[in-house]
């Protein structure tokens, strides 16, 4: 006798055109009925277009009659919100006092070393006037969507990735658009993007403890804060602004990334702290929370990034970022 989980297995290889995530992956599989040998399959057309709703047809009925016992298929659909399809463990915002400090670069990391070690990731890109994350992964073209939703695009290693660049005409477009549009942007990110399932969700959040971090903090149900800074930063400030951002938002702090925090120097190997002493023990200190990395100066990351190519890069200072993120941070439920 043909099973639901026979067939469920099957749905696990279908995958969504547009987004090359699988149709279960991304929960639009709402009912599975098995009656006299035919399967009759719902799925859920949110983000969907005709066409791909066409072709999934067409998968999903020959991946059901895979299943010994299953003579016919038919496979319908019914609307529904990407906001009630997702299911994110953790949403896990990126911070900084300014820009230009490797905000988006730690996110870039994090997303990048969880998806090596085989978590399901995504990256928002909350910097809506600043927006970098699609240019590090070499993320071109406009993302696919219905009328309901959106499919983020994915990115070499699968982290599914939003960005207000992926929707402007111009990639080099400028945003200029304040606060209440900001919000408005950032909650369709969250309620009308298909993200699924994810263990992870990272946020790269506008540069600055002002108004516009507040706002996606708001918008987004946080698990926690990563704060980044670098050597030269008003140390002491950064972290208390942060702090109290984050008590507003009843969220805490996970830890601190210290970038650009040494230089190795190619020859002799030695270690150099250009922008001056590490301050990656005080703000771990005043911010009651653990120093997540400290990453190096690496000529290497500011080429890979302008390449597109940030997912070919490994360290060291990586590694331990990751096995500090997952320390301070554990998946949920697990
Ligand atoms: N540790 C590093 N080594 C080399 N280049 C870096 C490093 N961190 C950041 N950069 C480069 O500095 C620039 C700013 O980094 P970015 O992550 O975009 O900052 P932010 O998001 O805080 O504005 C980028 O071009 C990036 O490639
Ligand atoms: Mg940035």
């Amino acid at each position: 006798m043909a099973t639901h989980d026979q067939i469920r297995e099957k749905l696990d290889d279908v995958l969504v055109p547009g987004s090359m995530r699988s149709i279960t992956k991304l929960n639009l599989v709402r009912d599975i009925e098995i009656s006299n040998g035919k399967a009759s399959i719902t799925l859920v057309s949110a983000a969907l277009n005709e066409e791909a709703q066409e072709w999934l047809k067409v998968k999903v009925g020959d991946a059901s009659r895979q299943v010994s016992g299953v003579e016919e298929a038919d496979v319908s659909f019914v609307e529904g919100k990407p906001g009630d399809l997702n299911r994110i463990g953790r949403v896990v915002a990126v911070m900084s006092g300014k820009g230009g400090v490797g905000k988006s670069l730690v996110t870039g990391f994090v997303a990048l070393s969880l998806a090596r070690r085989g978590y399901e990731v995504g990256i928002l890109d909350g910097d809506i006037t600043g927006p970098s994350i699609p240019r590090m992964f070499g993320i071109k073209g406009r993302p696919s969507g219905s009328d309901t939703g959106i499919l983020p695009p994915i990115s070499k290693l699968g982290i599914e990735i939003m960005s207000i660049n992926l929707l402007l005409p111009n990639e080099d477009d400028a945003v200029i658009w304040r606060g209440p549009l900001i919000g408005k942007v950032i909650t369709q990110f969250w309620e009308d993007v298909l993200w699924g399932s994810l263990d992870y969700l990272l946020v790269d959040l506008p540069p600055g403890t002002a108004d516009a971090p507040l706002t996606v903090m708001q918008t987004l149900p946080l698990s926690g804060v990563v704060i980044v800074f670098t050597p030269q930063d008003l140390a002491a400030m950064v972290v208390r602004k942060a702090m109290q951002m984050a008590e507003r938002m009843n969220t805490r702090i996970i830890g601190v990334v210290e970038n650009m925090s040494y230089f190795v120097t190619p020859d002799s190997a030695k270690k150099i702290e250009i922008f001056g002493k590490s301050k990656a023990q005080d703000m771990a200190r005043a911010a009651a929370a653990p120093v997540l990395g400290q990453l190096p100066i690496d000529p290497e990351v500011a080429a890979l990034c302008d390449e597109g190519h940030i997912e070919r890069y490994s360290s060291e200072a990586l590694d331990n970022l990751a096995e500090a993120f997952l320390r301070a941070m554990p998946p949920q439920g697990k």
